[in-house]
């Protein structure tokens, strides 16, 4: 088995190979004059099993990860299994208006090739697992996250809308808290509406916590709204720290005490790593 970590791997392809004891496999990554990718795998990976790492977002390694997976195939690898950390394009989960495409599906689709099954940490909605021709995993970082906040003292787990409900419940059961939801209401991309829904967190610490945070625009609104309501410390935690635009500013002026993330997207904010999740899954699942 060799573990083959691309150029969006983020370490987490160093800590598998090292958690599994398999081998990083040698690579060679450039891109020629014009921008396009050249991808080069530089040991004998014939009738192996490899394990690709790479999250698939910004576009640019979407092709990388195609690259890999053609030439892993072409130098007679056994199976092909991928790890997506952040799996670019879930949001767009369904037809949306007429005339959209089905974006996680079209990924999905492309992706199933040249490979035998897919690990996705923390998709955006489990049903986008389906949209594999392959079979395909799910990685929660949960019990990370909760590991990280129970040196927070926190007193309830909040779930910015009811979508997240679920990981807010799998925190809370993890650290042993209360946890609620608020409801929100998407207008478009960059604008949401939060409907005021009394909670008891005047006092208490509080973790807000949801899959993405994009432009920030959905924890800021929700962090503004529980500091409203008296919470005391607000800390706001994600698997997907994308961070776009001002994201951190409007987080910091909203009042968060703390902006945490995993390591799927590599930040400043990066302070979980999930790879001992998915080291675990790969045994357990995949070669167990
Ligand atoms: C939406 O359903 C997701 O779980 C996140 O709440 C959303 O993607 C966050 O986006 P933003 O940070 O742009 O509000």
């Amino acid at each position: 088995m060799y573990v083959v970590g691309g150029s969006s791997s983020n370490g987490i392809d160093k800590k598998i190979s090292e958690k599994l004891g398999y081998p990083l496999a040698n690579l060679e990554i450039k891109r020629f004059v014009d921008g396009e990718y050249y991808v080069r795998i530089m040991d004998d990976i014939s009738n192996e099993d490899v394990v690709i790492v790479q999250t698939t977002y910004p576009d640019n390694n979407i092709i990388e990860m195609f690259l890999l997976q053609d030439a892993i195939a072409e130098a007679g690898a056994k199976s092909i299994y991928l790890v997506i950390p952040y799996y670019g394009y879930s949001r767009q989960d369904k037809k949306f208006e007429d005339g959209e495409p089905i974006s996680a599906r079209a990924m999905a689709r492309h992706l199933s090739i040249n490979a035998d099954a897919v690990i996705v940490v923390d998709p955006h909605k489990e049903h986008i697992l389906r949209f594999f021709d392959i079979p395909a995993f799910s990685c929660t970082a949960i019990p990370q996250i909760a590991k990280f906040l129970k040196g927070r003292n926190i007193d309830i787990v909040i779930a910015p809308d009811k979508g997240a409900k679920e990981r807010a419940r799998m925190a809370s059961e993890y650290i042993k808290s209360d946890y609620d939801f608020l409801e929100k209401t998407r207008i478009d991309d960059r604008t949401i509406e939060i409907k005021t829904k009394r909670l008891a967190v005047t006092g208490k610490n509080i973790a807000i916590v949801d899959d993405i945070i994009s432009t920030g625009g959905t924890m800021a609104r929700a962090v503004e709204e529980l500091r409203n309501q008296g919470a005391r410390d607000v800390y706001v935690v994600c698997t997907h720290g994308l961070f776009v635009a001002n994201a951190i500013e409007k987080l910091r002026k909203a009042g968060s005490k703390e902006i945490v993330s995993t390591d799927t997207i590599l930040t400043n904010y990066s302070h979980i790593s999930v790879a001992p999740a998915i080291a675990d899954l790969i045994r357990d699942r995949i070669i167990g």
